[in-house]
Formats: C-alpha cells, sequence, structure tokens
C-alpha cells in the first residue's frame, strides 16, 4: 500500500473520538456492520448528498427527482431477478460456528478464523466447513400482524427499481422524453457477510442512484458521457485523482442485467475498491417489469411515430463509501510548533462545519462579540461557536472535523471590529473587517480548491 494511503484504524479512531461516525447499539455490545453517524457525521453526509442532487438536478435540465417506497409489491424482486439470484455463496463452520463468504476464503481477502491459530477459515487444524451453500441477500418481512397468514415483503436490496416500477408514472408528468433520468437518495439494505471493513460495506446504507433512459442507439454515447460525469464529481469533491481510477468489469463479473460495468474505485486503506458501479442495465428491466406487471413501459415517439423500450445507463454510488473516500483522502498528521496535529483537509465544501468563531479570551465583552459574528455567519454557512479550552486546542478540535476557518475575536476587535481568519491548510491569519466577513469567507467557499495534499506530494 502506497504511504500517502491512512490506516483503516486511524479513520475509525477518529470517527469514534468526535463522534462522526460509531458503532451502532453500542450499549448492547454492538450489532456487525451497522454504525450510527453523530453530528459532523451527518453534516459531512449531507454535503456529500447535496452535491450529488446539485450535480444531477441542478446543474442539469434532463434529471427529476424521485423518493419511492423501501417496501415495495414483492413481485417486483421476481421480475428484477433478485429473488432468484441476488445471492452470496456461504460456508458455516461446524467448529467455531463462524459463517464465511466461499467466494472470501482466500489470503486476499484477508479473512480470519477467530480461533488460534490465526490462519485463512478451513486451514486450522480443527476447522470443519460446510459445503457452499447459496444465502440470498435481501432482508425479508411481513405485512399483517400475524407472521403466518401474512404476506412476505422485502426491505429494498437497491433504491433502482422503484425508479423502474414509476417509469410510465414519472414519464406521464415529468414531460420528459428520452434522453432523460430519474434520480434517488434513499437507505437501502443488504445481509452481508463481511469481514468488517467499518461503513465500506454495511446493512444498511444510502444509495444516490439515477436512471437514465435512452434510445437503444444512443446508449453506448450515453455510457461514456456518464463514466466521465462520474470522474469529474469525484475530482470535484476535492479526491485526489491519483487515488480515483476507472476500472471496467470482466465479462464474467458483469451482474445479470448488464452489458457493460465500470466502476470508480478508490483507494481505500483496503486497497482498490468499488466507489460507485456505472452500469448499462440496456432495456432488462423495463422489459421484465412489463413482462410481469403486464404494463406497457416503452416510450411512444410522436413525431418520428416510433416505439421503443428505452434502454438504462446507471450510475449508481453509495454515501459511506463516497463518506469514507472523503474521510480517507483528507486525513493527514503534521507538526504544529513541535505539538502534533490531526487535521482533515477536506475540500470546504464539503468540510462538517465552514467556520467556527472563536473569542479569544471568555471575558472583556469578546463573547458578546462572538456571538453577533456567530449569528452574522451562520445564515450564509454552517458555523460553530466555541469559547472552551486555550485558543490551540480550539484550533485543534476543528482541524480534526476538517474546518476550514476560525475566526477569532481579540481585544483589537473591539476596539477597531476586525477579526483574524485562520486558514486550516496555510495556517496563515489575516485581518477582516467584521462588516466584510461573510462575503470574504462565501467567496473562499465558492474559489476553486485542489488537496493541500496533492500539492505537497507534488
Ligand atoms: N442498482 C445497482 C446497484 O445497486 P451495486 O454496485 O450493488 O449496484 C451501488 O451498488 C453502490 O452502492 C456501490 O458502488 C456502493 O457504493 C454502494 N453499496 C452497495 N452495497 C453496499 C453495502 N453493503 N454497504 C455500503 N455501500 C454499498
Amino acid at each position: 500500500m502506497p504511504d500517502d494511503v491512512v490506516t483503516m484504524d486511524k479513520i475509525v479512531s477518529l470517527c469514534k473520538r468526535r463522534g462522526i461516525i460509531f458503532p451502532a447499539s453500542e450499549i448492547y455490545g454492538g450489532i456487525a456492520n451497522t454504525y450510527d453517524y453523530g453530528h459532523y457525521g451527518v453534516l459531512l453526509k449531507r454535503n456529500v448528498v447535496d452535491a450529488w442532487w446539485q450535480a444531477m438536478i441542478g446543474d442539469r435540465d434532463d434529471i427529476v427527482a424521485l423518493d419511492s417506497a423501501i417496501i415495495q409489491h414483492p413481485r417486483t424482486w421476481e421480475a428484477s431477478g433478485h429473488l432468484a439470484g441476488f445471492t452470496d455463496p456461504l460456508v458455516d463452520c461446524r467448529t467455531c460456528g463462524q459463517r464465511f463468504r466461499a467466494d472470501h476464503l482466500d489470503a486476499e481477502h484477508d479473512v480470519r478464523c477467530p480461533r488460534k491459530p490465526s490462519v485463512l477459515p478451513g486451514q486450522g487444524p480443527d476447522c470443519n466447513l460446510t459445503e457452499a451453500r447459496e444465502f440470498n441477500l435481501m432482508f425479508e418481512t411481513t405485512i399483517g400482524p400475524v407472521q403466518e397468514a401474512g404476506s412476505t415483503v422485502y426491505l429494498r436490496p437497491e433504491t433502482a427499481q422503484g425508479i423502474f416500477l414509476d417509469f410510465k408514472t414519472v414519464l406521464g408528468f415529468a414531460r420528459r422524453k428520452p434522453p432523460f433520468g430519474i434520480a434517488q437518495v434513499g437507505k437501502s439494505f443488504r445481509n452481508e457477510i463481511t469481514p468488517g471493513n467499518f461503513i465500506f460495506r454495511t446493512l444498511e446504507f444510502e444509495q444516490m442512484e439515477m436512471e437514465f433512459f435512452v434510445p437503444p442507439d444512443d446508449a453506448h454515447r450515453w455510457y461514456l458521457h456518464w463514466l466521465e460525469a462520474r470522474m469529474d464529481w469525484y475530482e470535484r469533491l476535492g479526491i485526489r485523482g491519483d487515488h480515483l481510477r476507472l476500472r471496467a468489469h470482466e465479462q464474467d463479473e458483469l451482474s445479470h442485467y448488464s452489458s457493460a460495468t465500470s466502476d470508480v474505485e478508490y483507494l481505500y486503506p483496503i486497497g482498490w475498491q468499488e466507489l460507485e458501479g456505472i452500469a448499462n442495465r440496456g432495456n432488462f428491466d423495463l422489459t421484465q417489469h412489463a413482462q410481469h406487471s403486464g404494463e406497457k413501459l416503452e416510450y411512444f415517439d410522436q413525431q418520428s411515430g416510433e416505439r421503443y423500450v428505452p434502454h438504462v445507463i446507471e450510475p449508481a454510488a453509495g454515501v459511506g463509501r463516497a463518506t469514507l473516500a472523503l474521510l480517507c483522502d483528507a486525513y493527514d498528521e503534521d507538526e504544529i510548533g513541535g505539538e502534533a496535529r490531526t487535521v482533515l483537509k477536506l475540500h470546504p465544501q464539503m468540510a462538517p462545519v465552514k467556520v467556527a468563531v472563536l473569542p479569544l479570551v471568555r471575558k472583556d465583552g469578546q463573547p458578546e462579540l462572538a456571538h453577533e459574528v456567530r449569528n452574522l455567519l451562520r445564515r450564509r454557512m454552517q458555523t460553530e461557536y466555541d469559547e472552551g479550552g486555550s485558543i490551540g486546542r480550539r484550533y485543534r478540535r476543528q482541524d480534526e472535523i476538517g474546518t476550514p476557518w476560525c475566526v477569532t475575536i481579540d481585544h483589537q476587535s473591539l476596539e477597531d471590529r476586525t477579526v483574524t481568519v485562520r486558514d486550516r491548510d496555510t495556517l496563515t491569519q489575516d485581518r477582516v473587517a467584521i462588516d466584510e466577513l461573510p462575503d470574504v469567507l462565501a467567496g473562499k467557499l465558492e474559489a476553486p480548491w485542489i488537496s493541500p495534499k496533492l500539492v505537497v506530494e507534488d
């Protein structure tokens, strides 16, 4: 692993220390692959989702938004192929009772037997693995108060199917014709057995998916368009280009619905891994749902008289994986005045808090003026007020959560209504008039940005 890749332990420890992301149900000992987001985690995740909506519906006119149900008619999953084919091969160990993915037993995945000696499952003296069995990843539940009499339904394993089910309805009111897209953000659920790589693979996770419906002959062109657009998006979030790559799937890796897929991959602490998948799904989904429901799911072009089932290009991203990539890419450690500092060098637009307002001392009218400044800024950007501890400690606290600017109120501020603006990355401190502060900071927030880690590495 290159030495500019942070370890997962450091990310997990920072996230826990600052309440960004931490294990769920902790008072009961936690629950596998399930995490909660605290205050700064929520703000960071919201910035990711907002940036995605901006790229999908703010910057373009050819995509509309949707929020479909998590529990859909159970026949959805018959038609989509998930009931029959959305499975992982699993083996159980009769000795230790652990369950492993049969396709993850090799050294590359580094899954370990929980007993001593620490070896790959199946290689210890007492290991006794069953044959592999296919295990469906969908969570099943029941509608109705009595389990036996109720009908079985599933928590959606992807948001995409809700979009296909609503294709006809949306086409009816959105006043759009192919090429056009339907975008959705929401939770999906998969009963994953994994070695616990923090939030990389979790049981419930948020997806940002967009199904782009196009005339069949244009599908490949649009596939190429979305590969480029999605790579650009991650770079615009500030992720270093040399830690991102596109990888085309081999023929034998393709999902049942796909004629071509490429993954945007990020160099996580666990190696190059999928951040987002971009697939050419052809007309598989609309055709399947048309057959299973009896509804015509096609487009009739009144001008040309042509009738066709649109093909679909799908960029499908995970909010958690994008958040984790941002955290890993921004994490840095340096030294200021001989003291170690942990800092998140996040793109200012992604930072959970944009500006912290800090009175130098808790007296002499400084807190009052600091509150005034805070109130001036809070409508323009996410702001935090902090008066607890030495100024150095307060700077360190903000560095750890990636706050790009700290505004300090000192004795001079009371005399001439100016403050200092400290920059997280350059550590410069500039004096700015309070009246001009909102515009100065808003200008900095909008300015072009590249990762300072990239600049230093160069
Ligand atoms: N509709 C296509 C689809 O769901 P996918 O590659 O299975 O494709 C898309 O999922 C994205 O959702 C992934 O690239 C990843 O970012 C995220 N994702 C999938 N499973 C996940 C899990 N168990 N935990 C966290 N994120 C996950």
